[in-house]
């Protein structure tokens, strides 16, 4: 095995995998309601994500994260994670979820193969949860998180998108969860996207949520988690067995560590999140593409792969909503 590589000589070992565009809640930052949702026909079936699984494995991919939308707004999901983990060469398959369903779903993902979650969580208090996702679920998210680590789906890591005049008050809560519960809190930096009504209020800097918690909290200590494969620079605070997490999407770009792909629920191979370049998988997969012809296409899209993200230039991906690629 070699390994693929993009033009900049980057390895691309991770796929990202959106099973659904569907979603049961409905954030400011994300989803867009203007966009319609993909039918049942336009949609991967389990069988042609293993197919392009395969052939990614076969490339050198070793570590695949189901996405949405919501993945558990898809059918029997955990039959998709036996599937892969089957893969050779998939060393592991992990989720990020909303959380609302994962109480339901979670001992079954874990006998199915799936080593773990990430959770979207913005806010501990279910009337700014309503406000920022439109739906009353927070104490299912809750639970959902709380299942999750006792069926050993870990670490369960949480990700928190910082929202100014939104949610920013509640950064310091979420970095004592580290201490109190063992939380591993991950800070994310809001991304513009076509139609979210968010970021015109200003992105949260990483380095000021940093500055916050250190004024109140005291001074943070580098680290690495076992589990850190991504953009996030992680760090504890003292007494602290959870994780803080920093992932500077806008005021940092590491993009020269990017090592993914991702595959929209529509089959488009997306050799970026922040540049509508795509190579179009589902016709290929349904005019009978073999394994061999799968990876062609794999090889073009990492040749597609730009070296950074043009988010200072103002260019943002304008084809596709986030809740359509998965994050
Ligand atoms: N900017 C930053 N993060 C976002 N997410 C969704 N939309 C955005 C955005 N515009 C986060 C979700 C999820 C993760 C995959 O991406 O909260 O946890």
């Amino acid at each position: 095995m070699i390994g693929l590589a993009d033009s900049y000589h980057r390895r691309i070992n991770y796929m990202r995998i959106s099973v659904t565009d569907r979603c049961d809640l409905d954030c400011i930052y994300c989803s867009g309601r203007s966009a319609p949702h993909l039918s049942h026909d336009d949609i991967l079936r389990y069988e042609e994500i293993l197919r392009v699984v395969q052939a990614a494995a076969h490339l050198g991919v070793q570590k695949v994260r189901l996405t949405g939308g919501e993945p558990l707004a898809r059918l029997h999901l955990s039959r998709l994670v036996e599937m892969l983990v089957r893969v050779e060469g998939i060393d592991e398959v992990s989720m990020t979820t909303n959380g609302t369903l994962l109480a339901h779903h979670a001992a079954e993902l874990k006998a199915a193969g799936l080593k773990r979650v990430n959770v979207s969580l913005d806010t501990l208090k279910a009337d700014r949860f309503q406000q920022i996702t439109r739906g009353d679920k927070l104490r299912d998210v809750l639970n959902g998180i709380e299942v999750a680590r006792e069926v050993g789906l870990n670490p369960v890591k949480l990700n928190m998108v910082a929202l100014r005049d939104v949610n920013d008050d509640e950064i310091l809560d979420f970095a004592r969860k580290t201490v109190a519960d063992g939380w591993h809190v991950r800070f994310i930096e809001c991304m513009p996207f076509v139609s979210s009504t968010a970021e015109d209020n200003g992105v949260v800097a990483t380095s000021e949520i940093i500055s916050t918690i250190e004024q109140s909290l005291g001074k943070l200590i580098p680290c690495f988690p076992s589990s850190g494969n991504g953009p996030a620079r992680y760090y504890q605070l003292p007494e602290a067995t959870g994780t803080l997490g920093f992932i500077g999407a806008v005021t940092e770009c590491f993009c020269t560590e990017c090592n993914r792909f991702r595959l929209t629920a529509d089959g488009g191979l997306r050799p970026c999140l922040l540049d509508d370049d795509e190579i179009d998988l589902k016709g290929p997969l349904r005019r009978g593409a073999t394994i061999e012809e799968l990876e062609q296409l794999i090889l073009q899209a990492a040749t597609l792969k730009q070296e950074q993200h043009h988010l200072a230039e103002e260019v943002v991906p304008a084809k596709r909503q986030m809740r359509q690629i998965g994050g």
